[in-house]
């Protein structure tokens, strides 16, 4: 196979498994924050932990439509991932605070998947990962107006 598609297929699943690892934590932490401002952190991470889980299936399928298998087991997930799972309770403005960390790791990462895609000429796979970039983008902002002190 083509070396440029090889590393396109590589920095992909990287971007899945982190993508993935992100989403888990979001939903561990709307499962576990506690606190007086219950309500709303549960609220804001269960948006989260749904918009970044409604684009895991997708992001699979650009992995298999580049002839790759997807990885599917925690195990592979873990040894993939960028980003880090997390396994204190912690209270929700630090939950934010790791999660604004994460995505902000995971936009240059985007980034440079979709710019490979294009180099490529894998156009759907682009697209699909600049819709991405803007969503987390989206989530940066939010992440960042919840941890600022005012
Ligand atoms: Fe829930």
């Amino acid at each position: 196979m083509d070396e440029q598609v090889q590393q396109l297929i590589e920095d992909l699943k990287v971007a899945f498994a982190s993508t993935y690892a992100f989403y888990l934590k979001a939903h561990y932490y709307h499962w576990n924050v506690e606190g007086p401002d219950f309500p709303q952190y549960h609220e804001f991470f269960g948006n989260l932990y749904q918009e970044v889980y409604g684009a895991i299936d997708k992001m699979a399928e650009h992995i298999r439509a580049l002839d790759a298998y997807a990885p599917g087991s925690f195990n592979r997930l873990e040894e993939l991932s960028a980003i880090k799972g997390d396994d204190n309770i912690i209270d929700g403005l630090k939950m934010a605070a790791r999660l604004l960390d994460d995505n902000d790791k995971l936009v240059p990462m985007l980034i440079s998947v979709m710019k490979k895609a294009e180099a490529v000429d894998r156009y759907g796979t682009a697209n699909f990962i600049q819709d991405r970039i803007e969503a987390h983008r989206i989530h940066s902002w939010m992440l960042r107006s919840t941890v600022k002190k005012l």
